[in-house]
């Protein structure tokens, strides 16, 4: 949670760190700040509330410097508010400092810097490293900063100026991201790469307890031991549009209508290069259980693979919440594959569950769209989605693109088991092959959902059924709606209604059923047909073309035909699309919904 950015270079920061912040909104969004060097101390101007907020204070209050800050935060400690936002300066006006991440010890540090007479500002536990380098500062910056980062316990990714040295910025982390971009001009910092997308593509990412120097002719790395670093920059290939609305109204819209895309391209990842070679040299015949792990939609993701292995692999499958995995003292052992799902790849719970799976002995397989990331770094092997960046805190192109890589995976893992035949196979991959033109199809025809969901931002609650896969994609239909439309909603197999969730159903409920098991279509349009008998209203999403039987309660999303165990893949498109004109009917901010940050790196 909380992006940061930074500049040091020959142009203006202010608007360029602006700018940065506003792809970094996703997140954080309960206030921001900006802070540069200039004139002979800091100027600093911090804003509760959205980025908006900010830049209309940066008009009545206008900074200007070569080297500067700038932060969107999620409040973990002290509200959200002007004077808990950061930057942060110490008391002495000679340290400036962003932080993301979580300062456990921040109590015990303030009171030692209390009792020798350093005050306070805020209620942050952020402060405390502004406080600490200053109070540590002994003429060179970088001494400090690994002084302070040696006192730190927690989570930490840090951009610190100090007036002393003013052409300079330090960056240092530890179980948080940080990226250094470099270009022509001058040099930043940031939280991911698509808030410098627009002025460099080449950068190098800064691992745990290595520190960054950032002038405008150039960056070192040392490690804490000062020991210098040789870290060469790596191009990023996602293009500057990428992290831009392209006159989308949403980045969720855009994001959605990207889809075939991201699916073309993930699907072809999956038969060259990198993803290629590890689909192909994992050693199936070693595992007698697969366990996923994630966090929310990737959890869902999971378990509709759970769905998708099993049948195909006739192997086990577990599915656990990633929160939960490390405190239930996992089974696992050597022979365990333990499959880590995550579109940032920066998750908290996400990294402990790894970092639990490797203490224990199993072998890790990650799916992550983030290069770079702190999951793709420490798993053993590690698959990339093709999704380009994923801007709205709602995932959809990521989402799909982890089902295709699932997909593929379990194919694979079938095949080289022998649970399947070469036909078999075959037919399979050119199903899911088939994916992206048949996502194009319904994204070329969303006049239906987008009239029917205009008519359904006055329900209280709205419940998702299904049976089977149906059922793990309903999940994520649920979750999506509830995220952004701020509905109440829940998802249920269809069996398990009758044991307790029907008393639920009265009048005009709106129920949305998906349909697309043939083998359970009878079972599961029973349960639609009882909820109707009890006055609900059914939104009917499924490929069967008896969907549709007259009944005036009862409207159909004809989804395109498609092998039972890759229609989620249709089904999300369409419940996406679902979720995101509830949300826009309501005239919500639907890529930045209340509460929510995209990148979870709290426990
Ligand atoms: C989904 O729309 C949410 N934003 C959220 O559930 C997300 O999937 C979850 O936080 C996991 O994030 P990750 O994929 O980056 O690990």
């Amino acid at each position: 949670m909380c992006g940061i950015i930074g500049y040091a270079g020959k142009k203006d920061a202010v608007a360029m760190i602006v700018d940065g912040l506003k792809k970094l909104e996703y997140r954080g969004y309960d206030s921001a700040g900006v802070a540069v060097v200039g004139g002979g101390g800091f100027g600093v101007v911090k804003q509760k509330g959205r980025l908006a907020a900010l830049e209309a204070r940066l008009k009545s209050f206008p900074l200007a410097g070569r080297v500067g800050i700038g932060h969107t935060r999620w409040a973990t400690h002290g509200e959200p508010s002007d004077v808990n936002s950061h930057p942060h300066v110490g008391s002495g006006n000679r340290v400036a400092v962003v932080h993301n991440g979580i300062i456990e010890n921040y109590r015990r540090l303030k009171s030692y810097l209390e009792q020798k007479g350093v005050r306070f500002a805020s209620q942050t536990d952020s402060e405390v490293v502004a406080q600490l380098c200053e109070y540590y500062y002994s003429g060179d910056i970088i001494d400090t900063v690994i002084r302070v980062a040696n006192r730190l316990e927690g989570s930490y990714a840090l951009g610190v100026m100090c007036l002393d040295e003013p052409d300079t910025l330090v960056a240092v982390k530890k179980d948080n991201p940080l990226i250094v971009g470099l270009s022509e001009h001058g040099n930043f910092i940031a939280s991911d790469v698509p808030a410098i997308l627009r002025y460099t593509n080449r950068v190098c990412y800064l691992g745990d307890k290595e520190l960054a120097v950032i002038r405008q002719d150039g960056v070192r790395f040392f490690s804490f031991d000062r020991e210098p670093l040789q870290k060469p920059p790596e191009t990023v290939a996602w293009s500057p549009d990428s992290a831009e609305k392209t006159g989308y109204p949403h980045f969720m819209l855009k994001e959605i209508m990207e889809q075939p895309r991201v699916l073309r391209d993930t699907i072809r990842s999956a038969r060259t290069g990198a993803n290629q070679s590890v689909i192909d040299n994992l050693d199936v015949s070693r595992y007698h259980k697969i366990v996923i792990t994630a966090c929310g939609s990737a959890y869902n993701a999971g378990v509709v693979a759970k769905y998708v292995f099993e049948a195909l692999c006739r192997l086990p499958v577990e599915t656990e919440l990633a929160s939960e995995f490390r405190y239930k003292d996992p089974i696992l052992d050597k022979k365990t594959l333990v499959l880590l799902i995550s579109q940032s790849g920066e998750t908290a719970d996400t990294i402990a569950a790894l970092r639990e799976a490797k203490a224990k002995g199993a072998q890790t397989l990650a799916i992550v769209n983030v290069v770079g990331s702190t999951i793709a770094k420490e798993a053993r092997y590690c698959l990339f989605t093709a999704a380009g960046p994923e801007i709205a805190v709602a995932t959809t192109k990521a989402f799909s693109a982890q089902l295709v890589l699932l997909y593929l995976l379990a194919v694979r893992f079938a095949s080289r088991r022998k649970t399947l035949t070469e036909e078999e196979e075959r037919a399979l991959l050119a199903s899911v092959a088939a994916l992206p033109e048949k996502a194009a199809e319904l994204l070329e025809a969303t006049g239906t959902i987008q009239k029917y969901a205009s008519a359904c931002v006055g329900y209280k609650s709205i419940f998702f059924i299904g049976r089977n896969i149906d059922y793990a994609i309903a999940l994520e239909g649920s979750l999506k709606l509830k995220e952004i439309s701020y509905i109440h909603s829940e998802a249920y197999a269809g069996g398990e209604l009758k044991h307790g969730t029907i008393s639920l159903i009265e009048e005009d409920t709106l129920v949305v059923v998906l349909a697309s098991c043939e083998r359970l279509y009878g079972k599961i349009m029973s349960n639609a047909q009882q909820v109707i008998s009890r006055g609900a209203k059914v939104l009917l999403i499924g490929n069967s073309r008896n969907g549709a039987n007259g009944d005036e309660k009862l409207t159909q999303i004809l989804l395109p035909a498609c092998h039972e165990l890759f229609s989620p893949s249709l089904s999300a498109v369409v419940l996406q699309l679902f979720a995101y004109y509830v949300a826009a009917n309501k005239g919500l901010d639907i890529d930045k919904p209340r509460n929510l940050a995209k990148s979870v790196t709290v426990e």
